[in-house]
């Protein structure tokens, strides 16, 4: 959840650090701190808050180490106060360590450090770190890092430097995500690649078990048993102005409007069309195991598990198989029935969420074959899964998911068509119809995006209100889930999305004049059911928002207070074209109520803990 940063180079560390931290903000945002040597001696900066309360407590200072580490926090133990922000000190201040993940046997080491006589002065998992390299620190700081790491449970990508070894930073990984960026004369690292770009689209990822020595003119990887191990570099190719905001105030508004960019670059990338078949890149399962699967489950948390309902409902459509969606948090636990004919589709736009690693792991100790669909190269879910499926959303530095989402959304579409083509359940003439639908998406997106005034029209009329309910069904039911996790995540309005049949058993009691309800509407989803549903609304004084496709119902007027029309498309096209004005309809009442909208409170964009 926290975000991780270093360098080691010629040039000063600190501006480069408060830069690479500002990239990393979305990651956590409890707290802030970096740490550099100066001479042989170590200086640090921490501060509880957003990073700009470590920018004012740096002042005018002049640090001017060529080496350092920085950390931004999202708070799991001890809560985010100065003395528990990153980085963590050992007793004589030699030595500093950041810390992204969790320690999950901290205590017992804490307990033995402190019965030695090392001396604590925050509440984190992290500090134990500091003490374990102080204790095996002897002149060699990746021996003493790699002996303190033995016996540690639990998820860490961590930094150290110490005064005494002036020249390197060692780095190590298990589980939560760790890239180095390699430039000229100079060596970067961090938990996620948009901080890196500026300065290098050259970077090596680190895998589970691994550690590295950074210097400024060398890089060496190991295992945790001193083991050295060879690695190319990989280039990326997201363009470093996709992570800047381009004019626009927020990264989420402008994230919202990349969506026709991005679902049409996620069409292009991820598949291609000839002699009638649709193929998808580095999907690497042959014919025989396409044919041999008897049932997938779609795994995911939070907007991700949206788009996997929104998956199963629309491959229902044309393949006939058991389809079940999970929450990555409960799959990992839960007895769903899994064998060596389970296909599990993982789905997470940063590949890293713990729950559905763990899921993954689960169905994997199944003999599962295990796709993922992720927007990160490289990451933890990528190098664990059997094939991969890639949105090209670029980097979403908004905390809340919008491109990703729509992109997620793209991929599933082409990857379940793939899967009924290759299995006999669907013509090829209609694979084309659909992709040729797919094809048109982000031009309608750029119309709904060009009527952007008359969602801020509906959020100002509401942006008041306690509490909303999203209601929908099938195809976009989820979609209503997702509009009210948006509206909940970035402007802290209770928001509830439900089944519009399933109303009348529980929401409907909670309806009355100051109640807005959106309802998403299209002739593909029961649409006279659920007129029928807007008219007990009504009756009950309700105040009724429309997404409805255009078309000729004049009773539709009379019931809505507000009605958006949307363009008329097919099923496949749907989930999307509703998504977008909820999503802008979310953005406007956060910004009416003054909402940090880019970095709402206690929320982090990739969850590496569980
Ligand atoms: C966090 C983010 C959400 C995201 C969820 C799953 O809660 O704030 O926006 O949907 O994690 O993330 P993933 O990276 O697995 O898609």
């Amino acid at each position: 959840m926290c975000g991780i940063i270093g360098y080691v180079g010629a040039r000063p560390a600190v501006p480069l650090l408060i830069e690479g931290l500002r990239r990393l903000e979305y990651r956590g945002y409890d707290s802030a701190g970096i740490a550099t040597i100066e001479g042989n001696s170590l200086k640090v900066a921490r501060r509880a808050g957003k990073l700009q309360a470590l920018i004012t407590a740096l002042g005018e200072s002049d640090i001017c180490g060529q080496i350092g580490i920085g950390h931004s926090r999202w708070a799991t133990h001890g809560e985010p106060i100065d003395r528990n922000a990153h980085p963590h000190l050992d007793c004589r201040k030699r030595i500093a360590v950041i810390h992204n993940g969790i320690i999950e046997n901290y205590l017992s080491f804490k307990e033995s450090l402190q019965a030695e006589g090392h001396r604590f002065s925050s509440q984190t998992d992290t500090e134990i770190l500091a003490h374990l390299v102080e204790r095996f620190y002897r002149g060699d700081l990746e021996e003493a890092v790699r002996l303190g790491l033995q016996g540690i449970k639990g998820a860490f990508a961590i930094a150290v430097i110490a005064a005494d070894s002036p020249e390197e930073i060692i780095v190590a990984k298990t589980a939560s995500p760790l890239v180095i960026g390699l430039g000229n004369g100079e060596i970067f690292f961090s938990s996620d690649v948009p901080a890196l770009l500026p300065h290098t689209r050259q970077m090596i990822f680190l895998h589970d078990g691994e550690m590295a020595r950074l210097r400024k003119d060398s890089l060496k990887i190991t295992d945790l048993t001193g083991k050295e191990i060879e690695r190319q570099p990989i280039h990326i190719d997201w363009d470093p102005l996709t992570a800047q905001k381009e004019g626009f105030k927020h990264f989420m508004r402008k994230e919202i409007h990349e969506q026709p960019q991005a679902v049409s670059a996620t069409i292009s990338g991820c598949s291609s069309w000839d002699n009638y078949h649709l193929h998808l890149k580095e999907f690497n399962l042959t014919e025989q195991q396409i044919n041999e699967i008897t049932n997938i489950y779609l795994i995911a948390c939070g907007t991700s598990l949206h788009a996997g309902m929104v998956a199963k409902q629309l491959w229902e459509d044309f393949l006939p198989l058991r389809i079940g969606v999970e929450i990555g948090s409960e799959f990992r636990y839960g007895n769903s029935y899994i064998d060596e004919d389970t296909l599990v589709i993982a789905i997470s736009q940063s590949g890293e969420t713990a729950d559905t690693l763990a899921g993954v792991q689960r169905a994997k100790e199944k003999k599962a074959t295990v796709i993922a669909i992720t927007n990160i190269v490289g990451s933890a879910l990528e190098r664990i899964s059997d094939g991969i499926i890639r949105t090209f959303s670029g980097p979403e530095i908004g905390v809340a998911a919008t491109k990703t989402f729509t992109t997620q959304l793209t991929a599933l579409a082409l990857l379940g068509l793939y899967l009924a083509q290759r299995r006999g359940s669907i013509s090829p003439q209609e694979v084309r119809h659909q992709l040729t639908v797919l094809s048109q998406i982000p031009s309608l997106i750029t119309q709904l995006l060009d009527r952007e005034k008359e969602i801020v029209a509906i959020a100002e009329k509401f942006y008041h209100a306690s509490d909303f309910l999203y209601l929908a069904r099938g195809l976009l039911y989820p979609i209503a889930l997702e509009g009210a996790l948006k509206l909940k995540e970035i402007s802290y309005i209770h928001a509830e999305g439900y089944p519009a049949g399933e109303m009348k058993h529980g929401p409907i009691a909670l309806i009355d004049e100051k109640m807005p309800v959106v309802f998403l509407l299209s002739r593909h989803t029961a649409y006279d059911k659920v007129l029928a549903n807007i008219q007990e609304v009504k009756a009950r004084k309700g105040k009724v928002i429309i997404f409805a496709e255009r078309e000729e119902d004049h009773q539709l007027n009379r019931l809505a207070e507000d009605i958006f029309l949307l363009p008329t498309s097919e099923r496949v096209a749907l989930p999307i074209l509703h998504t977008v004005p909820l999503q802008l309809l979310a953005y406007h009442i956060a910004i009416l109520r003054g909402t940090d909208v880019d970095q709402p409170r206690n929320l982090a964009k990739t969850v590496t803990v569980e």
